[in-house]
């Protein structure tokens, strides 16, 4: 594929097989390691400074250059501008912020707020489905499917019919948000309810997608993930094309610390950055293999050379103990990340930590956010938890300048934040106060 300007090739070093772009595979078919998309870059003309994707700006009519996403477009350059798929993704903006910095240790001036629920979905999966619609269209894919905690079902029902497809999405029973479940149905997708958790769901939606031969959009889809990519990008952009020292993240999937850690890579080599900031992703702590398995068994990238023995029993025991993860940020309660091995990687490019946090400080940081910032679901805010987890350990610095990013929309979510405020559940706790329908005991009750 020497020749080529994009292509797939393989993320085991002992493998490194290389496949056309065209091809529809999610995973190597060798050896079934995971896939990336490759480019040549003397082959693509990208501009010489990060300032100029900033120029684009100045053509908001134009739909790519609206798009947050398709503004970087040569850095995920896989496909003619005639497939792209845009519903003005990306318009996301990163606000300081003060308060919640004081919250989880940070001087003034040094947290940033990444708040990726202002996409059309309302999630940062938007992100990614921009790219990974352009790159079904380009195949010539007519349906899709992927499984869920929600927002990838969401932003993948919204895609498919904004460019005519249809889409099936799977979901475990009871385990997804409302506002979630309420957009998957409403966008018109076929949703599917299994009775069990993300991880059968992932199973299931692999298998029925290769014997259906349906688009996989889950971030197993590399093309997915370059689109993801861009988030980076804006957050660089929101600090004056400026590094910052440390990105936050929640982990579920993985996707977004794989993508994140390939964007980082790529500027690196491309030289338009000349540092990489750190990475820290966050678990929730009900469902924490990826802290579990850097922190305890001590797994690392090596070059590609993942021990994938330490992977294989740790799922053996999952499975021997019927392990199913369960924390209140629904969206991260999964046990086995399909992009474990990507975000290894993305640890070892950003020199990244890995953290968990508990429910109850992930609902006391939502609250925080809430009170201050734009709101966010819950899974979100264990980006902050952490990040506060992390400057009591010492390992963030008070005065390093930090980016969360605040992944999904408060409505997501509602009925842990009613819950959290009405009964009292936390120091952050906001409960509606009773009154009688009296005008006088009202006037008493308003301070
Ligand atoms: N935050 C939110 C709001 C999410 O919806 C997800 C993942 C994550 C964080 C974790 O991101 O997977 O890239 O590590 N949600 C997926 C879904 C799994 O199905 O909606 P990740």
């Amino acid at each position: 594929m020497g020749k080529q300007v994009v292509f797939q090739r393989c993320i085991n070093p002992d493998c490194a097989a290389e496949y056309d772009v065209s091809e529809v595979i999610f995973k190597c078919p060798k050896c079934g390691d995971l896939l990336d998309a490759q480019y040549n870059w003397d082959k693509i003309d990208v501009p010489k400074k990060l300032k100029d994707f900033g120029k684009r700006w100045a053509n908001r009519n134009l739909p790519l250059d609206l798009s947050g996403v398709w503004r970087f477009r040569e850095l995920l350059n896989f496909c003619d501008d005639k497939y792209k798929v845009t519903i003005a993704e990306g318009q996301t903006i990163m606000q300081s912020n003060d308060e919640v910095g004081k919250f989880a240790g940070m001087k003034a001036g040094r947290l940033f707020l990444q708040y990726e629920g202002l996409n059309p979905s309302g999630s940062f999966k938007d992100n990614g489905m921009t790219a990974a619609f352009s790159h079904a269209k380009m195949v010539g894919a007519k349906s899709c499917a992927c499984a869920s905690t929600g927002n990838t079902s969401a932003s993948v029902a919204l895609y498919a019919h904004s460019c005519g497809m249809k889409c099936t999405v799977f979901i475990g029973s009871g385990r997804i948000a409302f506002g979630k479940l309420s957009q998957a149905m409403d966008y018109g997708a076929q949703t599917i309810q299994i009775n069990g958790d993300f991880d059968d769901c992932m199973k299931q939606v692999q298998d029925v997608c290769m014997k259906l031969g349906l688009y996989l959009l889950n971030s197993l889809n590399p093309f997915r993930l370059e689109g993801q990519k861009t988030i980076m990008l804006r957050i660089i952009e929101g600090l004056g094309w400026e590094v910052p020292d440390w990105i936050v993240v929640p982990g579920g999937n993985l996707g977004n610390s794989s993508a994140f850690g390939k964007a980082f890579y790529e500027l690196k080599q491309l030289g338009l950055i000349k540092r990489i900031p750190r990475l820290a992703i966050i678990n929730a702590t009900g469902a924490d293999t990826l802290a579990d398995m850097v922190n305890n068994k001590k797994l690392v990238w090596n070059n590609g050379n993942v021990n994938n023995k330490t992977i294989a029993d740790y799922y053996a025991d999952l499975t021997a103990r019927k392990f199913s993860p369960h924390t209140c940020a629904s969206a991260i309660e999964i046990s086995r990340p399909v992009n474990l091995k990507k975000c290894l990687r993305a640890i070892d490019v950003c020199n990244g930590v890995v953290r968990a946090v508990s429910d109850e400080a992930i609902c006391d940081a939502k609250a925080v956010i809430g009170k201050y910032g734009l709101g966010c679901e819950p899974a979100s805010a264990a980006s902050v938890a952490g990040l506060k987890l992390l400057r009591d350990e010492g390992i963030i610095g008070t005065d390093e300048r930090v980016a969360c990013v605040l992944t999904g929309h408060a409505l997501k979510d509602p009925n842990v934040t009613v819950n959290y405020h009405k009964e009292k559940q936390g120091p952050f706790s906001n409960p509606p106060i009773e009154a009688p329908n009296d005008f006088d005991q009202i006037i008493k009750l308003i301070k």
